[in-house]
């Protein structure tokens, strides 16, 4: 009986992940698994004063899958930094050992329009997937703010990156390159971090072990330019964590919407974390227009990387696509036009399945 542990979260976490286990319910016998429900994020600093509540992280522990919303929103802005919301989302990453983050961004015919891109630019579409170094990098390195020599108030991040976590990640962007176009484009900025250049021959050693796969660099900056440049470039990219997290909002919006990208994070073995990349829109929150397709597509992720059951995560994306192909819009595609609410958009796509 696979296990199940939901993280709804803040903002409009709880509006797409009560879609998306309405949906799941059509696709596998839902009522037969464990299904829990967890606090992460400011919910549950509002509950239990901390983020990331033992008991969630327990219950993440003894799953087979983790399925999570989006945590945050100005409620919780004045926090301490360690009791953020945002670090009960790091914390569990952490706590599951999920340094691998895999973000496909995926231009779908019928959202063509949708794209901020020119229909030359576009050209074929795109079909992309960057592979974010998850739980190191300076998002988890030494933070700290005090007076400096001089005695001016400063304050600090350290990005620090050892061999054994290039590697890991490398391998783990190498062998989605095998499954794909294998193409695989590592990107850093070593004309000026240290961090970087040791990323970077980390990288090439280990493509010794991959020669079908052609290598290439990347600096960061290039890279965000090269993404709006011609997208239908790129195969897969592998980056640290904060230059993922950037890069991967970028590639999201030429897809048409934010509101579209899921996301794959995964360590050793099969368990898995999936969310949307989106955040937790709270300017859009309780309103019912949030749209539902990047933690629907978050699920067939699941399905498909922690539970076995590729064709039930297909039968999802299939279904998601033929509703777009239909017209089905939330108000992040509708441009202006008469959109569908987060539960209609749902309907659309179970009436696909
Ligand atoms: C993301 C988000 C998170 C991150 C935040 C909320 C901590 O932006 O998943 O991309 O930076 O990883
Ligand atoms: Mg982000």
């Amino acid at each position: 009986m696979p296990r199940l542990t939901v993280l709804p979260g803040d903002g409009i976490g709880p509006e797409i992940m009560e879609q998306t286990l309405r949906l799941l319910e059509k696709v596998v016998p839902l009522g037969s698994w464990q299904v829990d429900m967890a606090l992460i994020g400011g919910c549950a600093i509002d509950a239990c004063g901390n983020p990331l509540p033992q008991e969630t992280v327990d219950a993440c522990l003894a799953s087979d899958a983790v399925l999570l919303g989006a945590v945050g929103g100005p409620k919780w802005d004045a926090v301490p930094a360690s009791l953020r919301p945002e670090a009960g989302l790091l914390g569990i990453r952490s706590a599951m050992g999920l340094y691998a983050n895999l973000r496909p961004a995926t231009l779908m015919a019928p959202l063509a329009e949708a794209s901020p891109l020119k229909a030359e630019v576009l050209g074929d579409g795109f079909d992309l997937l960057i592979v974010r170094e998850l739980t190191g990098g300076i998002y988890f390195g030494e933070h700290g703010s005090g007076n400096d020599s001089a005695g001016r108030y400063t304050a600090y991040d350290v990005e620090r990156y050892s061999v054994y976590e290039i590697e890991r990640i490398a391998r783990t962007a190498f062998e989605a390159a095998m499954r794909r176009k294998k193409q695989l484009v590592s990107v850093d900025k070593a004309n000026v971090l240290e961090s970087s250049r040791l990323w970077r021959a980390t990288v090439n050693v280990l493509a010794a072990q991959y020669p079908q796969v052609e290598l290439s660099h990347m600096y960061v900056d290039n890279a965000a330019m090269q993404l709006v440049r011609d997208p239908g470039q790129f195969d897969v990219i592998v980056t640290s964590n904060m230059f993922g997290d950037i890069l991967s909002d970028e590639a999201s919006m030429l897809t048409g919407s934010i509101g579209l990208l899921p996301s794959a994070s995964l360590g050793e073995g099969t368990r898995g974390l999936y969310e949307p990349i989106h955040g937790s829109a709270p300017d859009i929150a309780g309103s019912g227009r949030a749209n539902p397709l990047a933690a629907i597509l978050s699920a067939a992720m699941m399905l498909r990387y922690s539970l076995e059951m590729e064709d039930e995560a297909r039968r999802i994306e299939n279904a998601v696509r033929d509703a777009l192909v239909d017209g089905a819009r939330t108000a992040d595609l509708a441009g202006g036009a008469a959109a569908l609410s987060c539960r209609e958009m749902a309907d659309a796509v179970i009436a696909h399945l």
